[in-house]
């Protein structure tokens, strides 16, 4: 979807490139038809903004629009048309990643009327921040519910967290994710 979305991928000449609707079509054709079949208040979409990158991040990634905040919200309005039920964002999530801007996520509150979700980078009391000014209804955690199995618990009741081991992340053995201990006194 997002090698569509981005100018930089997509380098098509037909209606599905060129310009930013034109780059949205494909977005659009998928959300609508899989609305079609299983409803759109049970469909979510996941995007991945990236803002103020650095070339490194451009090298990286990949993807990255000229003007992210004017695609993504673009893209917003197709997926509040439609109706769908979540819209899930992804933000940077490397070390000395770019911020999401505080007006991009006022935008897509103003934008989306489904439950948004952020994740990339959280901790509780971060989570907390955007969840408590209204411009999230749920944070997602990757990173750190691999390394803490009982994450809920550990947030819930303050307790610290097991550090996540970025060797065994990707892919391997079972080794990294079924072996992190819950919190014991
Ligand atoms: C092992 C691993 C696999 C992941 N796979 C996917 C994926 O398939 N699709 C996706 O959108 N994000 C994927 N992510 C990204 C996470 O959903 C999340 O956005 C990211 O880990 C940032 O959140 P965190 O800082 O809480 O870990 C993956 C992350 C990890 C660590």
């Amino acid at each position: 979807m997002n090698q569509f979305i981005s100018a930089h991928s997509n380098h098509r000449e037909d209606e599905y490139g060129g310009s930013l609707n034109n780059r949205l079509r494909f977005l659009r054709e998928v959300v609508e038809a899989v609305a079609e079949v299983v409803g759109a208040d049970r469909l979510g979409v996941r995007f991945a903004p990236l803002f103020e990158s650095t070339e490194e991040d451009r090298v990286y990634i990949g993807l990255v629009e000229d003007d992210p905040h004017v695609t993504y919200i673009e893209a917003i309005k197709i997926l509040e048309e439609v109706g769908i039920a979540y819209l899930s964002i992804a933000e940077a999530d490397w070390d000395n990643a770019p911020e999401l801007p505080h007006d991009f996520r006022r935008d897509v509150r103003d934008t989306f009327s489904g439950r948004i979700i952020y994740a990339g980078r959280y901790t509780a009391e971060r989570g907390t921040r955007i969840l408590e000014v209204g411009l999230a209804d749920l944070i997602a955690f990757g990173r750190p519910f691999i390394a803490n199995p009982d994450l809920p618990d550990r947030i819930a009741n303050g307790w610290p967290l097991n550090a996540v081991d970025a060797s065994t992340m990707y892919g391997g053995t079972e080794k990294g994710y079924i072996d992190y201990p819950a919190y014991a006194d």
